[in-house]
């Protein structure tokens, strides 16, 4: 087993399937111009293979299915169903749900228990103008089909003080009702948000969220799984919420993630763009590509941060 000094080794793999999105959310892209799918992205059999491969090498327990936008791509359908086949303990997926319906069938079939769902407005105009593409209405019906399937949804919202700051509440009402636990993400920087003052403008703590949340609702902290990302509290009688508070209240010291981009490179750490390609590795013997993989694993594992420091890298190659 490969562990570091902390006692953090891998558990948690986070595949990007695509960098292509339908989206161009405002934190995540600088222009508004769609994102495309990386130079060389692998085919879904090829990531299959290295998800095979970094199993067996670190241990990995967990799987999130990731991009860009994992449903945009055809590849989606072979990548779920095989992922579904491995001996994991759990496997998921993060979207922004606007091609949920579409892919319903074959989303039914995996047997995939639990999602997360990139929303961060209710309001259709708001939405528009973040998410810059898509349409509300799609994904609030995709929500609700996930539901009628039985898997459990959590929805992940990125609050910013000059776009969205009027749908905490609202947003946090409407995943109450339907048993929905909503994640608020503490704006992080990356990519273009690391030039200009446009993060600090748009900022909103955990404190400034739990303010806000107070004036409604009482609630109370509760406890998170050892590697859970989330800091976790309880509405008596109505649920729980979570915040990522990536800067009031970094996990980096129970980080037990590790991230393989669609064009085929492994990243250790979300806040280090250092990255070791792997792609090359499925069209050998197992028995050679099983100790490189150690040794590069051995080497993300040294790239982990002790918190977020902000990065160029953007969550379109790695997926969050
Ligand atoms: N800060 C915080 N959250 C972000 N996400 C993407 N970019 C950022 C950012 N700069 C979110 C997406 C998605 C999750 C994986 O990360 O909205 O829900």
């Amino acid at each position: 087993m490969i562990v570091d000094k902390l006692g953090r080794r891998f558990k948690n793999l986070r595949v990007s399937l695509t960098a292509a999105c339908n989206y161009a959310c405002t934190y995540c892209v600088p222009n508004g111009k769609r994102l495309l799918k990386a130079e060389n992205e692998l085919s879904a059999d090829a990531l299959l293979k290295l998800t095979q491969l970094i199993q067996s090498a670190a241990g990995i327990e967990q799987l999130r299915i990731t991009g860009g936008d994992p449903l945009v791509t055809p590849k989606f359908d072979e990548f779920l169903l095989g992922v579904a086949a491995l001996p994991l303990k759990d496997f998921s997926l993060t979207t922004n749900g606007q091609l949920l319906l579409n892919k319903a069938e074959v989303i039914k079939a995996s047997g995939i228990q639990r999602m997360n769902i990139s929303l961060d407005t209710l309001n259709p105009l708001r939405f528009k103008q973040i998410a810059r593409g898509g349409d509300l209405e799609t994904v609030l019906q995709g929500m609700e089909r996930m539901q009628s399937f039985g898997i459990k949804l959590k929805v992940n919202m990125v609050p910013m003080r000059s776009s969205n700051q009027e749908d905490i509440l609202p947003l946090l009402d409407y995943c109450l009702d339907r048993g929905i636990e909503l994640r608020y993400i503490e704006l992080m920087r990356m990519g273009h948000l690391t030039q200009g003052n446009a993060y600090q403008t748009d900022f909103l703590s955990m404190q400034h969220l739990l303010d806000e949340i107070g004036r409604q609702y009482r609630f109370e902290r509760t406890d998170a799984p050892f590697d859970s990302t989330a800091v976790r509290f309880h509405i008596p009688g109505r649920g729980y919420f979570g915040i990522i508070a990536n800067e009031s209240e970094p996990f980096c010291t129970a980080c037990t993630r590790l991230r393989l981009s669609s064009d085929g490179y492994l990243y250790g750490c979300l806040s280090n763009s250092a990255r070791t390609y792997i792609g090359d590795l499925v069209s050998l013997p197992g028995h050679i590509a099983l100790p490189k993989l150690q040794k590069i694993l051995l080497s993300a594992l040294g790239h982990k941060r002790l918190a977020f420091q902000g990065e160029t890298t953007v969550m379109k190659f790695i997926g969050g």
